[in-house]
């Protein structure tokens, strides 16, 4: 039987109840499809501030380094707020994502027919897009500094601060996510939009030309480009029309949020963040940690219950398993169950808590 070592990060607000949840799934999955998965936690986020000091323990990067995959919650909350920016929460993610080089984030934006009725677009018939975003490079990881100067401004203010961050790619960088992104626009309709600012950005610029150099291996595919202002708007007129999108890693951070809301909520959305063949990737949803509702029973497991999904497509190619609980989170609202995030009073829904609909995807797998 195969055997599966996974590290479990539940992190802060919701993430401990969605990741539960993910994890129950999991062990009704591998009872039934015959593979077994062994779980180690381990902190990050606002929770390991509080116990260590630092956001993203050691022996959590080389916990996870070790593991097969990664799962993860959210993290972060309004505790940590004051908290000197190197040390925020955040900085966990950006250290697991860098420690182990998760250069290609996937974030299928799905919108399930049953939800049409809460997607905010009303004209919407469909929606199937797989957003692929580099993770590991861009502003998020640019130079960085905040400095102040002794300039005198015109109104006598003695002194300024200014502060930069640096939007910079290599062409090795731009080359892997963008081979990745055409392979899997091939597996998909053969289609793949570059979303930049190549109107005004040098770095986009030189994301067109990888792009049309790597589109040689990928003749089939076909490639078109779209400035990010512009794909903002047509997400929204035209949702159906995209296929697979590739852009840089804050384009993507803006857009799948954007994505995720015409689905009907962002607590839908799961993603997978890939490195190299055969290191362990991370996969958590894509919303945040939801201060605001942790611990009511509020928050929507749908989106942790996907990654777990992508982890078993993705990293161990446990397809059956993988389709099983993405057709039991179709059946669960097919059923009309609700969590409220997704809640639009119909007569016929059925509105549950965390765990209501986890219980509910169980039941169909
Ligand atoms: C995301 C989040 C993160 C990001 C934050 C929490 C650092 O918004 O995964 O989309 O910006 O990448
Ligand atoms: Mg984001």
């Amino acid at each position: 039987m195969d055997e599966y070592k996974i590290a479990v990060i539940k992190g802060d607000g919701i993430g401990p109840e969605i990741v539960d949840s993910a994890l129950q799934v999991l062990n009704a999955a591998q009872d039934k499809f015959g593979f077994k998965v062994t779980c180690k936690e381990y902190l990050a986020g606002g929770c390991a501030i509080d116990v260590s000091g630092r956001p993203l323990p050691e022996e959590t990067l080389e916990g996870c380094k070790n593991a097969d995959a990664v799962l993860l919650g959210a993290v972060g909350g309004p505790a940590w707020d004051h908290i000197e920016p190197s040390l925020r929460p955040e900085r966990a993610l950006l250290g697991l994502r860098s420690g182990l080089g998760l250069y290609a984030n996937l974030r299928p934006a799905i919108m399930f027919e049953e939800l049409k009725d809460a997607s905010p677009v009303k004209s919407i018939d469909h929606m199937d897009i797989m957003m692929v975003r580099e993770l590991t490079g861009g502003i998020y990881f640019g130079d960085s500094d905040q400095y102040s100067c002794k300039d005198i401004l015109s109104d006598g203010t003695p002194k300024v601060r200014i502060a930069y961050d640096t939007e910079s790619y290599s062409e090795g960088e731009i080359r892997r996510i963008t081979d990745l992104a055409f392979r899997i626009a091939r597996g998909r309709s053969k289609h793949l939009t570059l979303v930049d600012k190549a109107n005004v950005l040098t770095s986009s610029r030189l994301w067109r030309e990888i792009a049309e150099d790597v589109h040689d291996d990928y003749r089939d595919v076909s490639l078109d480009y779209l400035y990010v202002d512009n794909c903002s708007m047509q997400l929204i007129s035209r949702p159906g029309d995209f296929d697979t999108i590739v852009t840089s890693n804050m384009f993507g951070d803006i857009l799948s949020d954007e994505a995720g809301q015409i689905t009907g909520s962002v607590g839908m959305l799961p993603s997978a963040s890939l490195g190299k063949p055969g290191t362990p990737g991370l996969y958590e949803p894509i919303h945040g940690s939801a201060p605001d509702i942790a611990g009511t029973g509020k928050a929507n497991p749908l989106a942790t219950i996907l990654s777990v999904a992508m982890m078993l497509r993705w990293q161990f190619g446990e397809t059956e398993a993988a389709d099983s609980i993405e057709n039991a989170v179709k059946q669960a609202l097919a059923s009309g169950y609700r969590t409220s995030d997704i809640a639009r009073g119909n007569a016929d829904e059925k509105p549950v808590d965390t765990e209501g609909m986890t219980a509910a995807v169980i039941a169909g797998i």
